[in-house]
């Protein structure tokens, strides 16, 4: 082990007052450095169990060429969870352990994908939902982080991200068609849509973490980042004629949501069973969902399988 020498908090500030992006762990203080891990393992996370999730019901896919382009998306995540872990290891994190050996339920990806996506209808709302909430949230990192390398490998994350919304919304209009699949779609979005608002965390009067916006590794408040997801997910519901809790209020000239929020989630029966506390909430996301075992699982196998191998 190398021992990392940081920078003084002082000299760090100064950085970034000038503006200049901070390159490399050496120019980090111990409370940048412990921040910017922070962030970036719930990203790395998200990204990497975006593909258990989504190829649960990949394997739904109606045609051939549907399966493809569930397949490169799912290829895409896992580039995204690639670049997200490798910079953490040049920040001396030791990624091995982290992706291969911590406890299920020590993974910091949300609630959201511990639910199974158990159709193709599910699976283009949570392109058309959970993309569009990763793609808003890494905007948002893309243009406000101090840290340079991953502010650069974003431009390319991003730019997927954007094909992901959009096959969600192609497919979305196309199963729209049919009387059938627009009841499809409604009963996804009954329970996706307030998993996605719950998503982007607490509001900003209960927040911790501030350095995230003060070291500008985020730009904007969890609210605004939430009302940004409604700005485009539900005036897209409303052009499918899809129900969501949810309206644009003139006077707040915000989005307001219609339902009890946050909101106890029956997991199994995937229904939303009334309102609960931010703290209930918090609660629910830590002691993880049904899937959170069984998906961290399928990644983590195949390095098992391969070190029994190796000891035979
Ligand atoms: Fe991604
Ligand atoms: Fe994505």
């Amino acid at each position: 082990m190398t021992t990392l020498t940081l920078q003084s908090e002082e000299t760090l500030v100064q950085r970034l007052r000038k503006q200049h992006l901070v390159e490399s762990v050496e120019q980090m203080s111990p409370m940048y450095l412990e921040g910017i891990k922070r962030i970036l393992t719930v990203s790395a996370d998200t990204e990497l169990i975006s593909a258990p999730a989504y190829y649960h019901a990949a394997v739904h896919a109606p045609t051939l060429n549907n399966f493809g382009s569930a397949m490169s998306i799912i290829q895409d995540e896992l580039g995204h969870a690639h670049i997200a872990y490798r910079l953490m290891r040049d920040l001396g994190v030791d990624t091995e352990h982290l992706i291969f050996e911590r406890d299920p339920r020590d993974f910091k990806y949300p609630y959201a994908f511990d639910i199974p996506l158990e159709s193709w209808a599910e699976l283009i709302v949570a392109n058309a939902f959970y993309d569009r909430a990763g793609y808003i949230l890494l905007s948002d990192v893309y243009q406000s982080t101090t840290f340079g390398p991953w502010k650069r490998a974003l431009l390319k994350v991003d730019k997927e991200e954007t094909f992901h919304l959009r096959h969600g919304e192609q497919g979305a209009r196309k199963l729209n068609q049919a009387a059938s699949g627009h009841e499809a779609l409604q009963q996804a979005v009954d329970w996706m849509f307030l998993l996605t608002v719950e998503w982007f965390g607490l509001p900003d009067d209960l927040k911790k973490h501030g350095e995230q916006l003060e070291y500008g590794f985020k730009g904007k408040s969890n609210d605004q980042l939430r009302q940004l997801w409604l700005a485009t997910a539900v005036p897209f519901c409303e052009e499918l004629g899809l129900k969501v809790p949810a309206h644009y209020d003139q006077e707040q000239r915000t989005y307001a949501i219609d339902c009890a929020f946050p909101a106890h989630f029956d997991a199994q029966a995937k229904h939303w069973d009334g309102p609960c506390t931010w703290d209930e909430m918090m609660k629910r996301w830590k002691a993880r969902g049904p899937k959170n075992e069984e998906f961290v699982g399928m990644i983590q196998r195949g390095k098992r399988e391969m070190l029994r191998l190796v000891e035979q």
